[in-house]
């Protein structure tokens, strides 16, 4: 049987071998997926195991997409633009494959929200991993203008000059006042329960606030977004599954279905 893995670590908490399952049985495809808790300084050696007794293809996640970035023979462009890998595989000359679905992951999700990007305005906040995988993603789907805004200068300033006039980085107290139809939460403030420090002007015109964090309950920042009148809030839960159904669809060749899916993790995360 195919063998799939995600490494990862922790990696305990990663719904990734249920989601996966899921996309198997739906799809009616023989594979089996696991989780592997891979060295923090050894995921090359893990990968190379897996590979070795048979591994096909893996989603690799915290804190090893920079080091399958190192591995990977051939990377896509969007990895490249990512600077990170989050899905591996072999081609048929058996080079490995570096790609990343999380920022296409993202747009499908804010598609199937109804967002119409094209011509939009976005506020992203954070300027980590997460934040620089979705910009090229957003761009290509026809956003404007990405202002992207972190508490820490520098870094916004570093990741918008590596990107074209489209992108602005700026700190959390000097964003340029304008219209943001959509404001994406790329911060880790909602793992603590915490959101970014923005004023609450920035939301006048926002139609969604969109958090790549999801959890059980609506984020702070979702909930911060709702008090301040922003008629729509969404978790990531929906760009976790989309980016998964993207790397299943590069190893498997048919696209799953995320919501069924998405209704079983919801009742998950309920209970
Ligand atoms: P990831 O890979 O999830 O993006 P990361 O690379 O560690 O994680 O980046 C975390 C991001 O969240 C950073 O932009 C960080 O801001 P700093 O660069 O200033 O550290 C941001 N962040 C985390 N907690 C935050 C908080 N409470 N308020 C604002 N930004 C926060």
């Amino acid at each position: 049987m195919d063998r799939y893995a995600v490494f990862g670590n922790p990696i305990g908490q990663s719904k990734s071998p249920f989601i996966h399952s899921q996309f198997a049985l739906q799809c009616k495809q023989l594979m089996q997926y696991e989780a592997i808790l891979a060295p923090a300084d050894g995921f090359a050696d893990s990968w190379r195991d897996f590979v070795a007794s048979g591994g096909k293809g893996g989603n690799v996640t915290v804190p090893f997409k920079e080091q399958a970035y190192q591995l990977a023979e051939v990377l896509s462009a969007r990895a490249q633009q990512a600077g990170a890998v989050n899905t591996l595989y072999l081609n048929t000359a058996g080079q490995l494959c570096g790609d990343n679905t999380d920022g296409i992951g993202l747009v499908a999700d804010l598609k199937r929200l109804g967002v119409s990007l094209a011509g939009c305005t976005v506020l992203l906040l954070g300027a980590g991993g997460a934040s620089r995988g979705a910009i090229g993603p957003l761009l290509d789907a026809g956003v404007r203008q990405l202002v992207l805004a972190n508490r820490t200068f520098s870094k916004a300033q570093t990741i918008a000059a590596s990107f074209d006039s489209r992108v602005v980085g700026c700190g959390l107290t000097d964003i340029p006042q304008q219209a943001y139809p959509l404001i994406i939460n790329a911060t880790s403030s909602g793992l603590t329960g915490s959101r970014p420090e923005i004023a609450a002007t920035y939301l006048k015109d926002c139609q969604l606030a969109y958090d790549m964090v999801y959890g059980a309950q609506p984020t702070t920042f979702m909930q911060w977004a709702k008090q301040q009148g922003v008629p729509q809030q969404a978790d990531g839960l929906g760009m976790l599954l989309a980016q998964a159904a993207a790397a299943f669809t590069i190893w498997r060749g048919v696209t799953p279905d995320i919501e069924p899916v998405m209704a079983l993790l919801k009742k998950q995360l309920a209970v």
